[in-house]
């Protein structure tokens, strides 16, 4: 299925009439990276926010002297964009769909323009996969054949690292992909990026009373709370999921919501209202938290291999009680999620996952399916419980 009439289905539209070559979907599809790699440079120099802010159609000229204008009256002396690079950037970040172009060297902003600029994580998300998802994607292959195939990828022995020992970076060459981000500078903006991602499919639980799952009953009753942790958000980022929870359930304070981070950049300013307690999934051996109500997992284990995956979910099922339930929030490993799959391997070498796969993983892990709602489009849900003796 080609990739417009995969968009045209998940928008709910009728499938295009398949009016284009064939060769010509495919080169339209195909040539697609080294326009990917404009995205940075239409972020970096706030593009999207200019075409915006002009609200009109306006020439690469008029955009690039609204950049340089906004970059000089910050006087930090960054350099300004040439009127060259912005017009090839825009005429690029057209083709992508990104802008309207109106006539030759004429554009505005579209519909997704506007989105990017309401929406600021998309712009920090466009720039993760256009920067350090392309560089792996682009390694894929000449990591394959150095290593004969094989194939899965460990978590930091990825194309990521193979391309930083290609570089002669021989110390990144040997660091997990969100080690080398923190090294560059880049988590701040991946954690930006994680606040809404590209697009908010609704709260946490309103998403997952959709799917019909009762929350209410894995929260427990609420004449039973005191300060134990009720919920436990493993790799909760900012706390975004742990604030709808305490949004939609007042009677939950501070001391029942935790959020347990290993990432640096994230300090307990960033995260009011909920708890947040420092833990490495990964080399922790024990969960600290014993026999809380819930531990959520959201967009966690896609980051993982299996074997970290399975050491994880042992870790979390050691902890849990027979109340507990483990809620793993994930995209489905649907036709929507493909470029994500890829994105996963390449990244981290982790990957989507299937029904069968969440089965084997629970099976292994001391723990047992007990609900499963798949989307299309946005955020599955998966609960696991222990499995009975
Ligand atoms: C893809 S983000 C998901 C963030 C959040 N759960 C969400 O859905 O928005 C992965 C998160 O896991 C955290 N993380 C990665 N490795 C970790 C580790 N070893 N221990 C604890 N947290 C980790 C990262 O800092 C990041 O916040």
């Amino acid at each position: 299925m080609s990739f417009l009439a995969r968009l045209a289905g998940l928008l709910g539209l009728a499938a295009p009439a398949p009016v284009i070559p064939p060769g010509a979907a495919l080169a339209a599809t195909i040539t697609v990276p080294a326009s990917l790699g404009f995205v940075p440079v239409a972020v970096h120099f706030d593009l999207f926010g200019e075409l915006v802010r002009l609200n009109r159609h306006a020439t690469a000229e008029e955009v690039a002297n609204a950049c340089n204008a906004r970059i000089r009256a910050c006087s930090t002396g960054d350099p300004e964009i040439a009127v060259r690079l912005a017009s090839d950037t825009l005429y690029i970040m057209s083709g992508l769909g990104l802008v309207e172009r109106v006539a030759e060297d004429l554009f505005a902003a579209n519909a997704i323009t506007r989105h990017m600029v309401d929406m600021p994580s998309a712009q920090h998300g466009a720039v993760h996969f256009t920067t350090e998802g392309m560089m792996a994607g682009a390694f894929m292959m000449k990591k394959l054949q150095a290593t004969n195939f094989a194939y899965p990828f460990s978590e930091a022995d990825g194309p990521i690292q193979y391309a930083y020992k290609l570089m002669g970076e021989e110390k990144l060459s040997h660091e997990h992909t969100y080690s080398i981000m923190e090294q560059q500078g880049r988590m701040d903006s991946f954690n930006q990026f994680m606040v809404g991602k590209f697009i908010k499919f609704g709260t946490f639980p309103d998403r997952v009373a959709s799917l019909g799952y009762n929350l209410d009953k894995a929260l427990g009753e609420p004449g039973s709370l005191d300060q134990n942790p009720v919920m436990v958000d493993i790799g909760g980022g900012r706390g975004e999921l742990l604030l709808e929870v305490q949004a939609a359930y007042p009677h939950l304070q501070e001391a029942n919501l935790v959020v347990q981070e290993f990432n640096t950049e994230i300090d307990a300013g960033d995260v009011p209202g909920v708890r947040l307690m420092e833990w490495n999934y990964k080399e922790s051996p024990e969960q600290p938290i014993r026999g809380a109500r819930i531990y959520s997992l959201q967009h966690i284990l896609h980051n993982l291999p299996d074997l970290n995956a399975v050491a994880l979910l042992q870790k979390l099922s050691r902890a849990m009680t027979a109340e507990s339930r483990l809620l793993i929030i994930e995209y489905a490993k649907n036709m929507t999620y493909t470029s994500l799959h890829a994105s996963m391997i390449a990244l981290y070498g982790g990957r989507e996952r299937s029904p069968a796969e969440w089965r084997q993983l629970a099976s292994v892990s001391g723990l047992e399916v007990g609900f499963e709602g798949y989307v299309r489009a946005g955020e599955s849900l998966v609960e696991m419980r222990l499995k009975p003796e």
